[in-house]
This record gives structure tokens, C-alpha cells and sequence, in this order.
């Protein structure tokens, strides 16, 4: 029995039942035995790849996004650039060297990575040394510890994201004879985790309430006050500057979605996501539809979502693709080939992996 194992029992035996939003929370960022905290979990050698680690294309392309929103902004003189949840730094790391003869951008630039795993801050560090940008960059582990943060003001913020709002702990409800429940962790007999049903809270329920066609019974309903909220600092954060955030991740883009997407993933296989906790990677497919209604709410104006392929497309990674391969050795260019393909084609990434992007105070400027 792990350490983490051992807490998350007791605390069920001590608070009773924990709902899915604390289980998760638990897993992926407890201060010790969180998931991202104990391993760098990326790579062939790890338990899953992400788009950065498969290609620098991809980071690249989204140093073409903001290069452009940079310079259709107006050019300003001081940026503040936010990577919430960047894993490894690839995906900075990439964008820095794609831009860094764009005039200006890179003096403009202040980066603060959002994060929680030390160990994945020293990574990143490293990553961004690596490319030999010398600017101000600063760490947090919440946008909210920095939203009062004066440093930050007098300059448009961008805040971007891949595969981080996945990350975000959701709650699973359904409705019931008994009206509605939520899904919550118990302990068994024998003292394994295992699923129960309690009464929803009102928290949740006025979410499902909001929703335009009424679930039908014993259909599993995925709602996130914490994702909504986070969403919501964001934009105040936007607001207060003006500016955009741009977030890739799996997940669909339609009104009121049903069906249970909370998985576990493992040595690039899924597993039980009760098995061993803090040892699997936790995510759920990101409810778009319901995160541009969120940021529509909180004053941004959203745009997309768009699937990662056109995203990239519209970037020119078609034509980076064939420079590369122009560039490279025999044995290397199928790999590269290999991973626009992975990165774009609709049966792999390009569809499954949205785009949705909101903004504020940059009227007139395309996002996406
Ligand atoms: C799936 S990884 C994605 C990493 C990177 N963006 C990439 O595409 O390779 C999720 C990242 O979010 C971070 N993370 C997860 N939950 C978080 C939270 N609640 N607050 C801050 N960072 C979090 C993890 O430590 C990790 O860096």
C-alpha cells in the first residue's frame, strides 16, 4: 500500500466518503505523493506523450500564434506570457526559438509558469535556459497568487495551456429514484476504494440546472465548479490587463454533454483509477462548450473551439513539416513526417484535441 493510499483512507475513514474532485485533486498535486510531484511522467519511457514532446512543431506553432496576436496588438512594449500546467518547458522552450528574431517580442516578454510539481519547475527552468532566454521569469503555483501582484500590471497578459484543464478535478453526478447524486470514494469490506452514491449538493446541482435539455435517468453528468472557477481567474486576470488565453486539450464542443470521461492512464495504457492511487496520470475530456459559456459569463469574448489540426494547419505546420524533412537525414525525415501526421491528421490528434481561445480589451484582434 502506497503512502498516498494510506492518507486517502484515512481520510475517508475520518471525513467520510471524498468526492471525485478531492480524490483527483489528491493524486495529481499532493505537496508529497502527488503524481506529477514524485516523477516526470512524459515520454516513451513514461506514462504518456503530449503534443510538445512529440514534435517542436508544435510549440512552434503556437510562437506563430503569439508572435501574430503580439503584433496585432499593436507590438506593446511589456508582456506577460502565463503557461499554466507546461509539463517539461518543451512547449515554452519551442516557442521561445520559433520567435526569437520577431523584433521586439522577446525583450517584451515576462513568462511566469503556473505550476505545482517542483519537480517539473526545475525542468522547465532548464528548458528555457537551454534556449537562452534571458528575460524575467517567475513560477506560482495559481494564477490567483499572482493576480494582485503589481508586477503584473501596466502590460497585456496571454495565458496558454496544453492538456492542463484536463487536469482539473471534476465531480461526476446522476439522477437517481432518489433525485440526484453525486459519485463519491468509499471503502469497501475488505478496505479497497471503492465508488457510492450520496445526495448532490446544490453547488453542483445549479449547474446541471443550467443545462438546456434535461439528463435522463442513470446518465453520468461531468460538472466542475473548480474548472469553472479557474476559468473565471483567468478572465478576471485578462480583464484587469487586457489580453488572451489560448488552451489545447481532449474534449468536446456541444451543448450538454452526458457520459463519464474521468480516466486513469498508466504506462500508456488506461487503468482503474482507483488502483494505486498517485501513480496514474487523472484527467477528463474538457467540457468546451461549457468552459466558453463560463468565460462568456466572466466579460471575455470567446473564439473557437477549432480542432488542433486546422489550429496548426492555419499556422503553416504543413510547411514547417516540409522544410524540416527537406533539412534532415533520410532516416530522420519519416519521423518527422510521422509526427505531423500524429500532431494533425483527424484519425490521431487533430480532431479529438480542441483549440478554444477568449480574450478581452483586444477588440478587432483575430485570436484564432
Ligand atoms: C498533462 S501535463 C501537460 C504538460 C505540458 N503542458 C505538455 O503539454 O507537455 C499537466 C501539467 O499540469 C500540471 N498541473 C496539474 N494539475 C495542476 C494544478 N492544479 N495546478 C497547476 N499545475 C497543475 C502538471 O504538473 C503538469 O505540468
Amino acid at each position: 500500500m502506497s503512502d498516498l493510499d494510506t492518507i486517502i483512507k484515512n481520510t475517508i475513514r475520518h471525513d467520510g466518503p471524498m468526492d471525485l474532485a478531492r480524490y483527483m485533486d489528491l493524486c495529481l498535486t499532493h505537496p508529497q505523493y502527488g503524481y506529477y510531484v514524485t516523477r516526470d511522467p512524459f515520454g516513451g519511457a513514461g506514462d504518456f506523450v503530449t503534443a510538445p514532446e512529440i514534435s517542436q512543431m508544435f510549440g512552434e506553432m503556437v510562437g506563430m500564434w503569439l508572435a501574430l496576436l503580439w503584433q496585432n496588438m499593436g507590438q506593446p512594449a511589456r508582456l506577460n506570457l502565463i503557461e499554466c500546467g507546461p509539463g517539461r518547458g518543451t512547449l515554452m522552450a519551442d516557442l521561445l526559438r520559433a520567435t526569437r528574431h520577431v523584433n521586439g517580442l522577446h525583450q517584451a516578454l515576462s513568462i511566469t509558469f503556473i505550476e505545482k510539481s517542483p519537480t517539473l519547475a526545475q525542468k522547465q527552468a532548464a528548458a528555457i535556459d537551454a534556449v537562452g532566454f534571458d528575460g524575467t521569469r517567475r513560477w506560482a503555483s495559481h494564477l490567483n497568487e499572482i493576480a494582485a501582484d503589481s508586477d503584473y500590471d501596466g502590460a497585456p497578459a496571454v495565458v496558454i495551456g496544453n492538456e492542463f484543464i484536463d487536469a482539473l478535478p471534476i465531480h461526476h453526478c446522476v439522477l437517481t429514484d432518489k433525485g440526484w447524486m453525486e459519485r463519491v470514494i468509499g471503502l469497501s469490506d475488505d478496505d479497497k476504494l471503492q465508488y457510492g452514491l450520496i445526495p448532490a449538493r446544490t453547488e453542483l446541482t445549479d449547474i446541471i440546472a443550467e443545462r438546456k435539455t434535461p439528463p435522463e435517468q442513470n446518465e453520468i453528468i461531468e460538472v466542475s465548479p473548480e474548472r469553472d472557477a479557474y476559468i473565471r481567474d483567468i478572465c478576471a486576470f485578462i480583464k484587469t490587463r487586457s489580453g488572451a488565453a489560448l488552451f489545447i486539450d481532449y474534449g468536446h464542443d456541444v451543448v450538454d454533454a452526458v457520459g463519464d470521461t474521468f480516466q486513469a492512464m498508466r504506462d500508456h495504457a488506461y487503468t482503474d483509477p482507483l488502483k494505486k492511487p498517485g501513480s496514474a496520470d487523472l484527467t477528463s475530456h474538457v467540457d468546451f462548450f461549457r468552459v466558453k459559456q463560463v468565460a462568456t459569463d466572466a466579460g471575455c469574448t470567446p473564439q473557437g473551439t477549432m480542432t488542433q489540426g486546422d489550429f496548426l494547419h492555419h499556422l503553416g505546420i504543413g510547411q514547417r513539416a516540409q522544410a524540416l524533412v527537406q533539412n534532415a537525414a533520410a532516416d530522420k525525415a519519416e519521423d518527422i513526417y510521422n509526427a505531423y501526421q500524429r500532431l494533425t491528421a483527424k484519425d490521431q490528434m487533430g480532431e479529438l484535441f480542441r483549440v478554444v481561445a477568449f480574450s478581452h480589451g483586444v477588440n478587432g484582434v483575430p485570436i484564432l
